[in-house]
């Protein structure tokens, strides 16, 4: 081996390269020239390849451009050796490049090979836009689906806000509707009693104002329960077909009366007002409850307007609809409004933000009783300032054809089984 070598750097007898073109100027100047020329372009590519990958970190398989740039160096390399051995017959160590850049071409061939099918495989910059853009459309549509669960979520937590409300005011209800019914029976007792006794000591100053007083508690008692009972949709009613136009009319001194002169009164009657079927007295009792509740709310004076009007299937809160005909009458007023709070609890028994001895709290709930245990539904609106309370009634069955003030039916409050 080392013979070998030694053999190979063995130059005495060999002549330079220049001697095989004779020396001839044209020749060696060519060579000389396009091998310098070569060699200095493979020179430069390397210095270009490394520049290059050690500035692009996201380059894959960056090791093959190490690889191709000192294959490339070599091969220049060989070229200035060219040169060389036109006027030195190192032939020895030219070999030696020769070899050295052999063995880094088939390296670099092999693994360019190898290399191939993984290069293939990357995404090109169009699949990759495509790419993106369908990730973009995938974002879009995912966004999307969540602000729609968003907006379905909103929507059952409503439902089941109103559904509790509901339920609630339900069992409140029939709670309050028990107790004041059973009670309403007790005191029937205590009063029977105490009248008997009333027609017992009518001689008896002292005894007969005992009496008086027990009867006089017990009257505030058969109030307070009738309330109840009215809030329990179980105070007796006595339907009749009525036009509601004429009850308002027929209460607007009353009313005008009730709220002072600081408050003005507007009445907007629909002329061509359907007929209802309700208790007149409790309806003029709800409508003056709303009246005193509209004055309450505005101490320094204000506006409240009393409204009726037809309505085909209404749309009430929160985008329910009512199936069918309805009255419907409107009291507002300019005044303090109410607060979410407020307003999520106004139909509640002895509910009331007013002081002790103002407020009861048995205004609205009469009101929510008696328009359930008619058939109807009522409800606040109020946002900002000013409240409005709307009742819906049914529209009385069997209508007749003539207009309401010229029909006898609509005499103020006339009993059914009076009416023609
Ligand atoms: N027109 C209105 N404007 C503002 N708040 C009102 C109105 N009507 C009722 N409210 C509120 O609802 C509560 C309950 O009313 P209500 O049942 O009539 O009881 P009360 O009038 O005895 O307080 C009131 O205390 C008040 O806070
Ligand atoms: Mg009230």
């Amino acid at each position: 081996m080392l013979q070998y070598l030694q053999q190979l750097w063995e130059t005495n007898s060999l002549s330079p390269h220049g001697i095989c073109l004779l020396w001839r100027p044209e020749l060696i100047w060519t060579h000389v020239g396009a091998d310098a020329a070569i060699g200095i372009a493979y020179y430069s590519i390397p210095i270009a390849l490394a520049y290059f990958v050690s500035h692009r970190s996201d380059i894959q398989f960056g090791w093959i451009f190490w690889a191709f740039a000192l294959f490339i160096l070599a091969c220049g390399t060989t070229h200035f050796f060219s040169i060389y051995t036109l006027w030195v017959p190192d032939y020895g160590t030219e070999a030696l490049i020769k070899v050295i850049t052999a063995a880094l071409s088939i390296i670099t061939a092999v693994a360019v090979w190898v290399l191939l099918p993984k290069a293939l495989s990357i995404p090109s910059t169009d699949a990759l836009r495509r790419l993106n853009e369908e990730l973009i459309q995938q974002i879009a549509e995912r966004n999307a689906a969540l602000a729609a669960l968003q907006a379905e979520k909103t929507e059952r937590l409503k439902t089941e806000e109103m559904l509790r409300q509901s339920q609630k005011m339900e069992a409140v209800g029939q709670l309050t509707g028990g107790i004041a019914h059973d009670f309403n029976n007790l005191l029937t007792i205590v009063v029977g009693h105490l009248e008997r006794l009333e027609r017992q000591f009518r001689d008896d100053p002292t005894v007969y104002r005992s009496i008086k007083g027990a009867m006089d508690g017990a009257s505030k008692g058969a109030a307070l329960t009738q309330k109840l009972l009215a809030f329990g949709r179980r105070q007796p009613l006595t339907p009749m077909r009525l036009n509601a136009n004429l009850l308002i009319d027929s209460m607007a001194d009353l009313i005008r009366r009730a709220v002072g002169e600081r408050v003005t009164v507007d009445v907007k009657l629909d002329p061509s007002l359907w007929p209802v079927e309700v208790d007149h007295n409790q309806l003029e009792n709800a409508l003056l409850n709303l009246a005193v509740n509209a004055r309450d709310a505005m101490p320094d004076g204000g506006h409240l307007t009393m409204q009726s009007q037809n309505c085909t299937n209404p749309k009430i809160e929160d985008g329910q609809t009512l199936k069918g005909l309805f009255t419907l009458l409107t009291v507002s007023d300019d005044g303090a409004g109410m607060s979410a709070e407020t307003k999520s609890h106004a139909f509640e028994p002895f509910f009331t933000t007013k002081s002790v001895g103002e407020g009861t709290g048995l205004g609205l709930s009469q009101v929510y009783g008696f328009v359930k245990q008619s058939n109807g539904h009522v409800e606040i609106h109020s946002e900002g300032r000013g409240t409005t309370i709307r009742i819906y009634l049914p529209r009385a069955q069997g209508q007749s054809q003539h207009s309401p003030a010229a029909n006898p039916d609509f005499a103020l409050g006339t009993p059914l089984g009076q009416a023609g």
